[in-house]
């Protein structure tokens, strides 16, 4: 069995024929995917789509690129969807300062705010990176373990992995790791201990290396555990067994 940790099955990209998409993620023997949201429109459509099927989950949250519009308002919403049943992470939330289509300091004003809730509310986090380790980390770091999660498409080196590691997080790897020239996320996923490591696509978008620049699907996570088990030298199916208790252990409790 395998999980996607990471797929915005939501959105309109897959109007036309997700529940095609949804049959082949069965038959590629996937057990559970978890749909993220990243502003109130797609928590909300994650939702949606969550309380549809019996293996589908959701998380809600204010992603870094939309972080102005995390407002008073918002912050309430979300306080209130996470008690939703199907809800079981606040994500993706973090810093993105590749794009900086808010300005640093304002996705850090909402980054800290939603680390807030998710400590109140005791629920645990999918964490957006882009060049912003060096403020992702300590703000982390300064938490002393009280939050846990996934740093999702981990994409650092392996000293920036072993510092998530010591704070408790998982690594989220994602179909760049197909990617030939993709050295550092191939040593990170070689290196990662298999019982803090998440398996995911990030779906409509990063498809693995056989369908690279198409739209991607959660039945293609077979090829990044594919990957990850060349790399470990273990079979397909350990590492599907070994991301799905991961999985059930961070973020399903009951
Ligand atoms: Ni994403």
């Amino acid at each position: 069995m395998f999980i996607d940790s990471h797929a915005h099955i939501q959105l309109s990209q897959f109007d036309r024929d997700r529940d095609a998409v949804l049959k082949h993620a069965h038959e590629a023997a996937l057990s559970t995917i978890l749909i993220i949201g990243f502003d109130v429109e797609t928590s909300l459509g994650a939702i949606e789509l969550a309380d549809k099927h019996k293996n589908l989950y959701a998380t809600v949250g204010m992603h870094p690129h939309d972080a102005k519009k995390l407002t008073p308002d918002v912050l309430k919403t979300f306080r209130e969807l996470l008690h939703h049943p199907k809800v079981i992470a606040l994500g993706e939330i973090g810093l993105d300062y590749y794009r900086n289509l808010s300005p640093p300091a304002v996705q850090k004003e909402a980054f800290v705010k939603q680390l807030d809730l998710a400590e109140e509310m005791e629920m645990p986090i999918i964490v957006h990176n882009r060049d912003a380790y060096v403020d992702i980390l300590p703000i982390l770091e300064a938490r002393g373990g009280k939050i846990q999660g996934v740093l999702h498409c981990f994409t650092g080196d392996v000293e920036l992995m072993n510092r998530s590691l010591e704070i408790g997080f998982h690594i989220g790897i994602g179909g760049i790791v197909t990617y030939p020239n993709a050295k550092d996320v191939q040593a990170v996923a070689k290196e990662v201990p298999l019982e803090r490591l998440l398996i995911e696509t990030d779906c409509p978008w990063l498809a693995p290396q056989s369908w690279r620049g198409k739209r991607n699907e959660p039945a293609y996570v077979r090829a990044v555990a594919e990957k990850i088990a060349e790399l470990h030298e273990t079979s397909i199916e350990t590492i599907g067994e070994i991301t799905t208790q991961n999985f059930n252990r961070l973020f399903i409790t009951d």
